[in-house]
């Protein structure tokens, strides 16, 4: 194992809570859940979503933290120093970072979309414009494949330039600068939109229990979510966790990240409900609320041009946090495994993930007709496969590992270390029954519903 000091440290706990956090809050928080709560009748779907938080995210982030900090290493290596060479169980960091590689290649060019509508309302662009017109800004953004492209470069030359930085220089500096700077962004919308007149209205979308709306599917999506969101199964807290000191107690810090996540996610769900309903409009506008519906509310609010900006900000940065937690953990893999320096690994790949990304890009317009799974265009194709499969996998895997196969006294010592053995017995219950059970039949039910098999037997 290398020595505590030959690898390199968060400088600070809060350096860590804050990178970690990064990582968690993204486009997932801000783009992704209010627009499932909406589409899955708000309040039940809110309160079965913080259940799969605290019974299945928590214990398995934990989890992840664990193995990366008692190996010191990145996801493949860490399966790789505690179950051996040739273990199967090299498949759960394989498919982990597998996982992020995937999808910061197509996370990448959504956040691209955000740094072109950050352009466009500095510019302006929502300002006295009718409905239909600010909509078709979307449809002319997605219909360029050089646009978003262009925007993608830009995105993964950002990510590229605080990864190469370094855990402590490069991540840790830029969490630190962006995180509060997103908390303050989102504070102002979040006081902006109780301030509107469709606060309470939306207050009661988001938490009011309407159970006759609560479907299986929305069960599922809510556990799906709630591991997206929180950044499991993809090698990312394996990683983060690996430059976590001994001495930190990791219930504590994985509490306050979790905690941080699910706060700005119900603080992002407010602001847009509230400022939504105070312009009359609906909220369940799938993908399209956040691009559409919002700066069509902003261009109707006295002060939207500026609450704009502040929005569009605010999603880039969560976005830009979450993508380098993805590219530092295959960065970690290429400097653990292969040697390599961290220049040259982050830069290939970067550069790797800008490619791969370019059908993404292309899936609204040049490659529009090229359907790859099912139905699907390129970008849907990826986060099938990311998010539905390869995320419930790894976190399946990881969960059967350390509750069942990690030898009993490492891991307790691992929890035990930071000051948290108290937990140990519940967190061990968790571990081993209830999250894999219930990761094995989110992967079940996502593998049936999306016709994984008969596609897979389409090519018999
Ligand atoms: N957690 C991020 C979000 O909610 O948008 C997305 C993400 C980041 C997923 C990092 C996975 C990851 F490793």
């Amino acid at each position: 194992m290398p020595l505590e000091s030959a690898r390199p440290l968060w400088a600070s706990r809060l350096g860590f809570i804050l990178a970690a956090a990064g990582s968690a809050v993204g486009l997932g928080n801000i783009w992704k859940f209010p627009y499932i709560a909406g589409q899955n009748g708000g309040g039940a779907f809110v309160l079965v979503y913080l259940a799969c938080i605290v019974v299945v995210g928590l214990p398995i982030m934990m989890a992840e933290l664990m193995i990366g900090r008692h190996t010191r290493r990145d996801a493949v290596g860490a399966f790789r120093q505690l179950a051996g060479r040739r273990s199967p169980w090299l498949a759960a960091g394989w498919v982990s970072i597998a996982a992020a590689f995937l999808i910061l290649s197509y996370y990448s060019v959504v956040a691209g979309w955000t740094l072109d509508y950050v352009l466009l309302s500095l510019t302006g662009s929502f300002t006295g414009q009718s409905a239909p017109a600010i909509e078709a800004l979307f449809a002319s953004l997605i219909g360029s494949g050089g646009r978003q492209i262009a925007w993608h470069l830009l995105f993964m030359l950002l990510c590229l330039g605080i990864v190469v930085g370094g855990v402590q220089k490069g991540i840790e500096r830029w969490s630190k600068i962006l995180m509060p700077v997103l908390f303050f962004l989102l504070a102002l919308l979040f006081v902006n939109g109780l301030l509107s007149r469709g606060a309470w209205e939306g207050f009661v979308f988001l938490f009011r229990p309407d159970f006759h709306r609560l479907t299986w599917g929305a069960v599922l999506e809510a556990m799906g979510h709630a591991f997206f969101t929180l950044s499991l199964g993809m090698a990312a807290m394996i990683t983060y966790g690996s430059y976590l000191k001994r001495s930190e107690d990791l219930l504590s810090a994985s509490l306050r990240v979790v905690l941080l996540d699910t706060v700005i996610a119900l603080m992002a769900g407010l602001a847009i409900f509230s400022i939504v309903f105070s312009v009359g409009m609906t909220p369940a506008g799938g993908p399209g609320l956040v691009f559409k519906t919002i700066p069509v509310v902003f261009s109707q609010l006295a002060g939207g041009p500026f609450l704009a900006i502040v929005f569009f900000l605010l999603l880039a940065f969560a976005a830009l946090t979450s993508a380098i937690s993805l590219l530092e953990a295959q960065v970690a893999y290429l400097i653990d495994e292969r040697g390599w320096g961290r220049r040259q690994a982050t830069c290939t790949l970067a550069a790797l993930a800008f490619v791969v990304g370019i059908p993404t890009a292309l899936s609204y317009n040049l490659l529009a007709d090229w359907q790859l799974i099912g139905e699907r265009s390129f970008f849907d194709s990826a986060d099938l496969v990311a998010s539905n499969y390869l995320l419930p996998l790894s976190g399946l895997l990881i969960a059967i590992y350390v509750g069942w196969f990690w030898s009993g006294t490492e891991e307790k010592e691992e929890l035990i270390a930071g000051g948290a053995g108290w937990v140990y017995p519940l967190w061990h219950l968790l571990i081993r029954f209830v999250s894999p059970l219930a990761v094995a039949i989110v992967l079940l039910f996502k593998v049936r519903e999306t016709g994984l098999f008969s596609w897979l037997l389409s090519f018999f």
